[in-house]
């Protein structure tokens, strides 16, 4: 039987209490679907040095890359204790993409809405227009 958005949320609840941030305290875990059924989960990792932090859905899509996930991800949760509706950042957003499938609207972004409830959005309304790599030769 499928995951439910309500569990695929409370895998990413469940891990969140393992982030590691000190400096913001400021605590994310995700868990992503891939339509291999696997999920994996991942957790901001921030650093001293703050600007090469990473975020819950990278490290969740890196884990899954590492374990030679090659499907496309139906779904990933994102839960944050310290804030509802934790939509990932644009950079997530756009790793999101690379791993979609075609119709990105299919790719399900899971999130903790006001009243505790799984709330979704397609990838393809929170982020229409990804960048894509077509290299042309110069004239
Ligand atoms: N963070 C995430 O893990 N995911 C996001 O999509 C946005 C921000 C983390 C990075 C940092 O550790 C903390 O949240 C505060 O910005």
């Amino acid at each position: 039987m499928e995951i439910t958005f309500e569990e695929l949320l409370n895998k990413a609840k469940e891990v969140s209490k393992n982030s590691y941030s000190p400096y913001s305290k400021f605590k994310v875990g995700a868990a992503v679907l891939y339509e291999s059924n696997k999920i994996y989960c991942g957790v901001n990792v921030e650093n001293v040095s703050y600007g090469i932090t990473l975020c819950a859905e990278r490290t969740a899509i890196s884990s899954a890359i590492a374990q030679g996930e090659k499907t496309k991800i139906k779904a990933i949760a994102v839960y944050s204790p310290n804030q509802k509706n934790c939509l990932p950042c644009g950079a997530c957003r756009q790793w999101l993409a690379e791993f979609a499938p075609d119709d990105t609207s299919k790719l399900r972004v899971v999130l903790e809405g006001c009243k505790g409830e799984a709330v979704d959005w397609g990838l393809d309304e929170i982020f229409p227009d990804s960048f894509k790599f077509t290299y042309c030769e110069p004239n």
